[in-house]
């Protein structure tokens, strides 16, 4: 069992938790996920690890309640446990010194930017950042994500924090100034990693995107997280979760992602879940 130590509210429906994982803890690097089941008969749902602390033993996690199991791991709070939680998995970003590195959350995505944010910083990067959210509310970690970023800039959809505007526009004004841009690392939602990567590939700025497909074993026997990567099947839990985004088929990508939303339907319309909750 894994113990909840800590929960915090970030946004009505995004949840921090901070969990006893020695293990994991122990040898988790920037970039990788967990896949954790609440309870006998809960899914297995991934997330990333979002912070660690190795002398403490302890994990966290941040997630958005948007489905049946989220909601019901949301219901948990300090003092219960997580029955299995396995991990660390993929492959962990690889942090050098590059120079100027533009890190981008959207959304939950700022969640798992953040610790390869920090990381790009200790490295000595000049760590530019830029999150943005569909709205005040629901934009998360702006305090971890401005103390190691040299500069933050915010966007939210209705401009109720920082510009009103899209997290691309403040990068696309970045590269029109000229900024010596090496890296871009992007994690958010589908449409927005694809459209950094469309900005950044008519000047070649090595972009990354993390990929979340659907996941089901997390060891790469299943094929449920299978993405297309320069014409090749990679599959995101052991090859990824992080690929270059010029070389991502993000349309397919998509598709797979809308694979189950008539089933999600149906089951939210007949107040049942696949959770068994
Ligand atoms: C490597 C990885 C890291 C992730 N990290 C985070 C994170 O740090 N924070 C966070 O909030 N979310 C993260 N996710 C997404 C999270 O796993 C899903 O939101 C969650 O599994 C949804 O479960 P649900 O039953 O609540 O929703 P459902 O009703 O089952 O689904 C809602 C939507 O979530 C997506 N989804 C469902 N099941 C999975 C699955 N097994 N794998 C991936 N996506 C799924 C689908 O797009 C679906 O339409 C990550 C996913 C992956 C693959
Ligand atoms: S989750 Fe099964 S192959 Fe990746």
């Amino acid at each position: 069992m894994y113990p909840i130590l800590e929960k915090r509210e970030l946004s009505p429906s995004v949840k921090l938790f901070v969990v006893q994982a020695p293990a994991i803890a122990k040898k988790c690097q920037p970039g990788q996920f967990i896949i954790l089941r609440m309870d006998e008969a809960g899914e297995r749902i991934p997330l990333t690890i979002a912070d660690f602390n190795r002398q403490k033993g302890t994990i966290t996690l941040i997630f958005q309640e948007v489905g049946c199991s989220t909601r019901h791991l949301g219901r948990l709070g300090a003092g219960d446990s997580i029955l299995d939680v396995a991990g660390p998995l993929g492959q962990a970003t690889h942090i050098e010194k590059f120079g100027t590195v533009v890190c981008i959350g959207g959304g939950i995505g700022v969640a798992p930017v953040y610790p390869i944010a920090r990381a790009y910083h200790e490295a000595g990067n000049k760590v530019i950042s830029i999150i943005g959210a569909r709205n005040a509310e629901l934009l998360i970690m702006e305090d971890e994500m401005r103390q190691v970023s040299e500069s933050l800039h915010i966007t939210t959809d209705d401009g109720s924090k920082g510009r009103k505007g899209l997290v691309i526009d403040p990068l696309k004004e970045l590269i029109a100034a000229g900024e010596d841009i090496r890296l871009v690392m992007a994690i958010g939602p589908v449409i927005m990693m694809k459209s950094v990567a469309e900005v950044t590939r008519p000047h070649s700025i090595k972009t990354l995107v993390s990929l979340n497909p659907i996941m089901v074993d997390g060891t790469g026997m299943c094929g449920g997280c299978r993405v297309s990567v320069a014409n090749k099947n990679k599959f995101a839990c052991v090859d990824g979760p992080e690929f270059d985004g010029h070389e991502v088929d993000f349309v397919g990508l998509m598709a797979r992602q809308r694979m189950y939303h008539e089933a999600e339907r149906i089951e939210r319309e007949a107040g049942s879940c696949s959770c068994h909750h």
